[in-house]
């Protein structure tokens, strides 16, 4: 693994706006006497209106995932006021006088999951597919929040409801949600960790922490545990992204890039582990994305965004006005966006629902 797998797999694969599929192909010749099935199809996605129309449920199930990540807003459970410039309730500008969001109750979060799960599409889903999943912010609780957020412990024993976590999983007893699988017969098993991003976050532009100091040590003996053939590290923040670099002032988004710190531990963690084949898959951010940084490890580290089951930036508009949204985003001077010659218009967002085609990803 590494370096020509990793770039073979992306030669092959395009960005979709709503989720990224990761096809790697059976090696016919094998003859492996393992009992675990080997994975080659893994699905993921997010950002998930639960009120919202869900048609994506359909083209996932078409490309018939063995397994399916969510990584967050897989609802939106806090209560969004609208934007008010004037008038009695004010939510944005330097006199707003309501916040514009505020977490709901267990109830009304426990009703939006209900919706998700009922949901005919993603009832279909999880007839066949084996789903896994940590949070983001609005499945969390609240819009942006970390550590400081108050309804974590409920929020977390609905989101293990949502994901049918056993009640005796010791997932259920830890502070926040991170966790991790191992899949596939021994030499072709892909290890999954799913970080949580929230439970234990520092304030944003505190350069603090994003794990939290016991997420970390379960973090450093996963990676510096038994090798697999690939290890995917899924965050619901954007780990690689710099855009936020850029477009500071103005608007950020929230990302690895605005806790420095954190994120060259992060890098450093992974190259002190020697661990190969890692990569990253995130959410968040309404938009697909590839992005690749090349001076962390031995070979490149990427990280694949996902984001929009329901949201998107060009949905932000009326569908005449969608080119314009895809011109800011071309123009958008992300540093360490991979502009692949197989990706369509060269940018972040994507239009069309496109599955990325078979790659070998097995050599032998
Ligand atoms: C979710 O969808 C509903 C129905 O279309 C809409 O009213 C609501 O504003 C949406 N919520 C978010 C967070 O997009
Ligand atoms: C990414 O942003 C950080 C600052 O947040 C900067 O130090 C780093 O050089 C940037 N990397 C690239 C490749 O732009």
């Amino acid at each position: 693994m590494g370096r020509s797998v990793l770039e073979l797999w992306l030669l092959w694969s395009v960005v979709m706006r709503v989720m990224i599929a990761l096809p790697i192909a059976y090696s016919a010749s094998s003859t492996s006497s393992q009992e675990a099935l080997l994975v080659s199809r893994i699905a993921f996605g997010s950002c998930a209106n639960q009120s919202a129309p869900q048609p994506i449920w359909n083209a996932i199930i078409d490309f018939d995932p063995q397994i399916f990540i969510w990584l967050g807003d897989n609802i939106y459970g806090d209560v969004r006021h609208p934007f008010k410039l004037f008038g009695k309730e004010r939510t944005i500008g330097p006199w707003k006088n309501v916040p514009r969001f505020i977490p709901s109750s267990e109830q009304e979060m426990q009703s939006r999951y209900k919706k998700t799960k009922t949901n005919p599409g993603y009832s279909r889903l999880l007839e066949k597919t084996k789903v896994i999943g940590t949070w983001d912010d609005h499945d969390y609780g609240l819009n942006d929040a970390g550590k400081e957020f108050n309804g974590k412990i409920t929020s977390q024993r609905l989101l293990l409801d949502f994901l049918d976590e056993p009640q005796d999983s010791p997932r259920r007893k830890q502070a926040g949600v991170y966790t991790s699988y191992t899949f596939g017969p021994v030499g072709r098993q892909i290890k999954v960790i799913l970080l949580d991003t929230r439970y234990h976050r520092d304030p944003l532009f505190s350069d603090g922490s994003i794990l939290g100091s016991s997420q970390w040590t379960w973090l450093e003996s996963e990676l510096k545990g038994p090798a697999s053939a690939l290890t995917i590290i899924g965050s619901s923040i954007q780990v690689i992204s710099n855009l936020s670099a850029i477009t500071g002032p103005i608007f950020y988004l929230e990302c690895w890039g605005r806790f420095p710190k954190e994120r060259e531990r992060l890098f450093k963690l992974i190259a002190d582990s020697k661990r190969d084949g890692v990569f990253f898959i995130s959410g968040d951010v309404h938009f697909g994305e590839i992005t690749r940084y090349d001076c962390a490890t031995g070979y490149p580290l990427f990280d694949i965004t996902a984001s929009g089951i329901t949201q998107a930036v060009e949905k932000a508009v009326p569908p005449p006005l969608n080119f314009i949204v895809r011109f800011v985003a071309w123009l958008a001077p992300t540093t360490m966006r991979v502009m692949g010659q197989h990706c369509r218009h060269k940018s972040c967002t994507y239009g069309d629902w496109t599955f990325s085609r078979p790659a070998k990803f097995w050599s032998n």
